[in-house]
């Protein structure tokens, strides 16, 4: 009897903590997005930010999951490493916009969180609210 209360106890308090630590990395990602990049591409990730309306190239929404740069030449645009090395060294080394800088002074799991947002947006098939 003893033991299963200690044995829930301790599951208990492991998922409180896994739990909440879930919840502050993804506060985490959407500040740091919206920091960096949301001018853009919009709060929300829709390729909608205040300074996109001056630009011929929109960003794209993210929402659509449609992207360009494959930039390891596996034949497939938009994994992880591509979205990385976007983000990391700016399209315009890729043949694209010299619009978007790159941000290579961020950590990896900076990196990690900012392409973990991006694909939270698809995952939620519209970048209507950001929640
Ligand atoms: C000054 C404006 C600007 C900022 C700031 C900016 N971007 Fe971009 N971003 C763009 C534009 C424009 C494109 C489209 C590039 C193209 O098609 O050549 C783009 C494209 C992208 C893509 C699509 C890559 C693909 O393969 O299609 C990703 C991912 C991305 N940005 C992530 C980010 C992240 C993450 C940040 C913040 C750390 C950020 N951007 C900040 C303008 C910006």
């Amino acid at each position: 009897m003893r033991l299963k209360t200690i044995a829930f106890l301790g599951w208990f308090l492991c998922s409180a903590i896994f739990t909440g630590s879930v919840l502050a990395g993804e506060s985490e990602n959407k500040a740091l997005f919206a920091g960096l990049c949301a001018s853009c591409h919009g709060e929300t990730g829709d390729g909608n930010g205040p300074v996109a309306e001056t630009m011929m190239l929109k960003p794209r929404d993210f929402a659509l999951a449609a992207f360009k740069f494959d930039t390891d030449a596996n034949w497939e645009s938009g994994t992880d490493i591509d979205l990385a090395a976007v983000i990391k060294q700016g399209p315009a080394v890729f043949g694209g916009s010299q619009i978007m800088p790159a941000f290579g002074h961020l950590e990896d799991d900076q990196i990690a969180g900012l392409i973990e947002f991006i694909r939270s947006r698809q995952r939620n098939g519209s970048a209507d609210e950001i929640d």
